[in-house]
């Protein structure tokens, strides 16, 4: 499957996607990777894995429909079939979605449905939840609301702040990135009902 992975920044999430993809056997090929940000820190690690990228300044166009009309024609001239999002920090429209259905995946760091949107980290503390983490989900019309495909959890630990419980979670997101792509890639997920079934390990 030929896959491209849209950032705004440091893009660890990124490399973890890279490195399993140079991986052999890895079910998935990323094709390009897109930054909306001029100098945004994982263009790096797609330069060191020599894989192709390019940035898209959404400051460069006059509205979200032009911004989008360039990101689809480079996606398309990459031949990517799936979009990962790993930090991409610009909410897409719902023209782009519908045009992109259950292709676009995106990583959040909280258990959905609690803590949608930023600073989840902060506000897991504030509600005072024991355990926090990571969610890779399908992208639809709601921002962090289409159909979970997998979740790792952490444990929040006393003397926890939002930057140690967050690097706790950076880390499950880079195990748990490369697990979801796999699957998917692997066409071991099925979406029945806007829920994600997923097929088991083959025995
Ligand atoms: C990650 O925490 C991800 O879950 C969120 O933004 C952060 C991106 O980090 N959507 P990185 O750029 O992948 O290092």
């Amino acid at each position: 499957m030929k896959v491209a992975v849209l950032i705004s920044g440091r893009g660890s999430n990124l490399r973890s996607l890279l490195e399993v993809a140079a991986q052999p056997g890895y079910p998935a090929e990323i094709v390009t990777v897109i930054a909306n940000r001029p100098g945004a820190g994982g263009l790096d690690h797609a330069a060191a894995f020599g894989v192709s990228h390019q940035t898209i300044d959404h400051k460069d166009f006059p509205d979200r429909t032009a911004f989008e009309t360039a990101l689809t024609a480079a996606l398309k001239a990459a031949g990517a079939e799936m979009i990962c999002l790993a930090g991409f920090m610009r909410v897409l429209s719902s023209g782009f979605v519908r045009q992109w259905q259950d292709r676009i995946i995106n990583i959040h760091p909280s258990l959905l449905p609690l803590f949608p949107g930023l600073d989840t980290h902060a506000r897991a503390l504030a509600a005072g939840v024991k355990l926090h983490g990571c969610s890779v989900h399908f992208v639809n019309e709601a921002v962090d609301g289409g159909a979970i495909i997998g979740q790792a959890a952490v444990p929040v630990l006393g003397g926890d702040d939002p930057d140690k419980l967050a690097a706790r979670v950076l880390k499950a997101e880079h195990r748990l990135y490369p697990y979801c792509l796999r699957l998917l890639a692997e066409g071991r997920i099925r979406l029945i009902a806007g829920r994600v079934a997923i097929e088991a390990d083959p025995d």
